[in-house]
């Protein structure tokens, strides 16, 4: 994985901050059953002992130690053994002052089978991706705040419902793409014309699976391939991979397709996303002004045929901007 230093920085620390927090909650119930019950306590202590034990014949190397840290480990298991037996007897799980860990795999330490834990990968990840999403508006939008009444609902549309059918039925397709957001999921197009919400809807599509803990980015088609650019010429500010983010973050929203500079370069990093996220089974939300034979105009066949594959979703009525502006006039 081609990250940042600073990512896999952070990862470090959210990973202390989960050992601190699981050290603190054992700590708390060490203390607990000491005050509640003295026999646990007791067992404790012992346990303790047979550490300071594991030193002295560490220390002392006259004697055979084989033979004394066999017994010395016997009686440890000895003393776990009652511990697990007295918690029980005390109405309390027999795990209760084990060692807690949000990780079973690598213990919380990053690491399992001499690699990075999928956890911690995981972890970088979603860094990467919330600072690539930290300049998105993300935040200002929601489900709960895109209004169907700027969409008409006296006229049919080409499309057979009125404009207001259409785009209730749009929103009610998002909530729940988003609220039954799992992996592998389908991929969306959103296509229309300027201003109808495509950016609000996919803004709130991103900040939903987010807040379900997946890791998600947003951003423009210009923004993100520029990006792309810079760092293919090596004429970037860090040392993130931001093609290879793009293709392996759970989510990836790419707003404003076709709203890019027409390049040779673009359309095949473009390919390389579509293609890469499909292959993984990677959901990907594109908005888009342009129609399907634009589509296939700009980028070929290849992409098309792939973007074809996509659930698609028509955005219509009048420019909500406009319409914005007109009613806070
Ligand atoms: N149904 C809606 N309710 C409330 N606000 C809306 C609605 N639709 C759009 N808006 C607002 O109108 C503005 C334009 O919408 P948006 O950016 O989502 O359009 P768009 O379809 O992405 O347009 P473009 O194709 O130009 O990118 C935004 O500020 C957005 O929050
Ligand atoms: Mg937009
Ligand atoms: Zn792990």
């Amino acid at each position: 994985m081609g990250f940042d230093k600073k990512y896999y920085t952070a990862a470090e620390n959210e990973l202390n901050g989960i050992r601190l927090k699981n050290s603190r909650i054992l700590s708390a119930r060490e203390r607990e059953t000491d005050e509640k019950f003295p026999e646990v306590g007791k067992i404790r202590r012992e346990l303790a002992g047979t550490t300071s034990k594991l030193l002295r014949i560490i220390a002392d190397r006259d004697h055979d130690i084989k033979e004394q840290l066999s017994v010395l480990e016997r009686e440890n298991l000895q003393l776990q053994d009652r511990l697990k037996e007295t918690l029980v007897r005390c109405g309390l799980p027999s795990n209760y002052l084990d060692p807690i860990y949000d990780c079973a795999l690598c213990r919380d330490t990053g690491v399992s089978d001499g690699k990075l834990c999928a956890c911690f990968k995981e972890k970088v990840k979603k860094a990467a991706a919330a600072e690539l999403s930290s300049s998105s508006p993300m935040q200002l939008c929601g489900f709960d705040t895109f209004d169907l009444t700027y969409y008409d609902d006296t006229e049919a549309t080409p499309l057979g419902a009125t404009a207001r059918k259409i785009m209730a039925r749009n929103l009610s397709f998002c909530e729940e793409y988003a609220g039954n957001f799992r992996l592998p999921y389908e991929s969306l197009l959103m296509r229309g014309k300027t201003g109808l919400g495509k950016t609000h809807l996919s803004l709130s599509i991103a900040k939903a699976v987010t807040e379900k803990g997946y890791s998600v980015i947003y951003g423009s088609a210009p923004d993100l391939l520029r990006r792309i650019e810079k760092e293919h010429f090596g004429n970037a500010a860090d040392d993130t991979d931001t093609l290879e983010l793009l293709t392996s973050t759970d989510l990836l929203v790419l707003d404003d397709l076709g709203a890019e500079f027409e390049s040779k370069f673009y359309v095949s990093a473009f390919y390389n996303i579509i293609n890469d996220r499909m292959n993984r089974s990677l959901p990907t939300v594109i908005s888009t002004n342009l129609d399907l034979a634009e589509m296939e105009k700009r980028y070929g066949e290849r992409i098309s045929s792939r973007i074809s594959t996509m659930k698609m979703l028509m955005f219509v009525g009048s420019d909500v901007r406009f319409l914005k502006k007109r009613r806070q006039s």
